[in-house]
């Protein structure tokens, strides 16, 4: 069903990812074990990211016998973190995939316009020719995100994906009306944004909780 607010949606169904999710829901929840378990389900996350991966066949020997042994083609991966709540799922993301470069973006929302405006960007210099990962743990209004995806277009980016832990239908829209060719992949899809543009039932506020500012 939710495919039908975005046919390139992925959710991520998998008993672990569900269950560390619920604790990371939970208002008692500390800082420290909010985090740990973000880094654990941004692993899970990067493992159904990267499924299509091409691989190539490289000769090598074990202790018994040469074999030709399947290998990742090319390795080129960028992570690109929203600033700053994006940083709690990109660290996970590296433990997975220690050698993939890091990009960082920092948007804030114009108080007039109520549109994203970049205020931080960093990002690596050969960012065009990699597979670029996105991550937010939140994908609310989708303004933030839409704006992220559009400035990478802008650099050169062919190859995006978007990973968030939640998503609601409204973000959703948004990214399927002006990025349907990037994949989405959420862990779970929630029933509304509020009024004050958090995700309900949702978790709060992703970077209060990662960084214990609240
Ligand atoms: N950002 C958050 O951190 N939480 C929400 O619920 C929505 C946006």
């Amino acid at each position: 069903m939710d495919q039908a607010i975005h046919p390139r949606l992925t959710v991520l169904i998998h008993p672990l990812v569900q269950h560390k999710l619920t604790i990371m829901r939970r208002r008692e929840t500390s800082t420290g074990e909010f985090r740990s378990l973000a880094r654990e389900v941004s692993l899970l996350m990067a493992y159904e990211l990267t499924r299509d991966l091409p691989i190539e066949r490289v000769p090598i020997d074990t202790p018994l016998e040469p074999m030709m042994a399947p290998s990742i083609a090319g390795k080129k991966l960028c992570i690109v973190s929203i600033l700053r709540a994006g940083d709690g799922i990109a660290s996970g993301m590296l433990d997975l995939m220690p050698s993939a470069r890091v990009g960082h973006m920092g948007l804030y929302r114009d108080p007039a316009t109520k549109r994203p405006v970049e205020y931080y960007l960093k990002l690596p210099e050969d960012v065009a020719e990699r597979l670029v990962i996105v991550v937010d743990p939140m994908l609310a209004t989708g303004h933030s995100a839409a704006a992220a995806l559009a400035r990478l277009k802008k650099a050169g980016c062919h190859n995006l994906r978007f990973a968030c832990l939640l998503a609601v239908p409204e973000g959703l829209s948004v990214l399927a009306a002006e990025h349907p060719d990037v994949p989405v992949y959420a862990c779970a899809v929630d029933r509304m944004l509020d009024d004050h543009a958090y995700i309900r039932p949702g978790l709060g506020d992703a970077g209060d909780r990662l960084f214990g500012t609240k």
